[in-house]
């Protein structure tokens, strides 16, 4: 790993800024790969996650690989995957805005040493981090906005609103999924 992603992640190993620091058994620092282009920005950890230290492994986390798989991307070999916050709510309660606030020198700290070219905000959370006066995730999903270090964001479902929304037809979130995916595999396609 990128030695300044190791002193951040051992940083985070060490923080106590908020509360979240008392109940978590392993922070949830990130997987894939230091020079990906990709990156993608979900939630918080889950029970598994924080069980094991890393991010979407659970449920969600097998759907998301199967949504990358789909056009060709490796979560192991394309995509650097975080969340907004590095510790798991009790009960998976959405993040506070004090943790989001306290956590949030750590994502930027991670955006800043990989500058990905593409930055996918997976759900509402996520959104409300990366673009805090976006419109509702299903207004701008699928939609591209500048991000920093000239990336490119686009706002995506998150896969456990999949999970809930069974449906494949037309204008359902998965057939939505299917069209965003497809959008962002050419974007990235034709990145230098
Ligand atoms: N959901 C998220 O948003 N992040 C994870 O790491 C796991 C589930």
């Amino acid at each position: 790993m990128n030695n300044k992603l190791i002193e951040l992640k051992n940083k985070c190993e060490k923080c106590e800024k908020c509360s979240l620091c008392k109940t978590r058994t392993n922070i949830v620092f990130s997987s894939g790969i230091e020079n990906s282009k990709l990156m993608l920005i979900g939630e918080a950890p889950g029970y598994w996650e924080d069980k094991k230290g890393e991010p979407f492994v659970g449920k969600a986390g097998q759907l998301l690989d199967k949504i990358f798989n789909c056009v060709g991307l490796s979560r192991e070999k394309d995509v650097y995957i975080c969340n907004t916050i590095k510790c798991r709510p009790p009960e998976n309660r959405n993040p506070l805005p004090e943790e989001k606030n306290a956590c949030r020198e750590y994502l930027d700290a991670q955006i800043e040493i990989l500058k990905p070219k593409i930055i996918l905000i997976c759900g509402r959370v996520a959104l409300n981090s990366m673009i805090p006066d976006a419109s509702g995730i299903t207004k701008v999903r699928g939609k591209w906005f500048d991000g920093p270090y000239n990336s490119k964001m686009m706002p995506i479902f998150h896969p456990s609103y999949l999970l809930r929304n069974d449906s494949r037809e037309v204008g359902s979130p998965k057939w939505l999924m299917w069209q965003d995916i497809k959008e962002i595999k050419k974007v990235y396609d034709n990145l230098i």
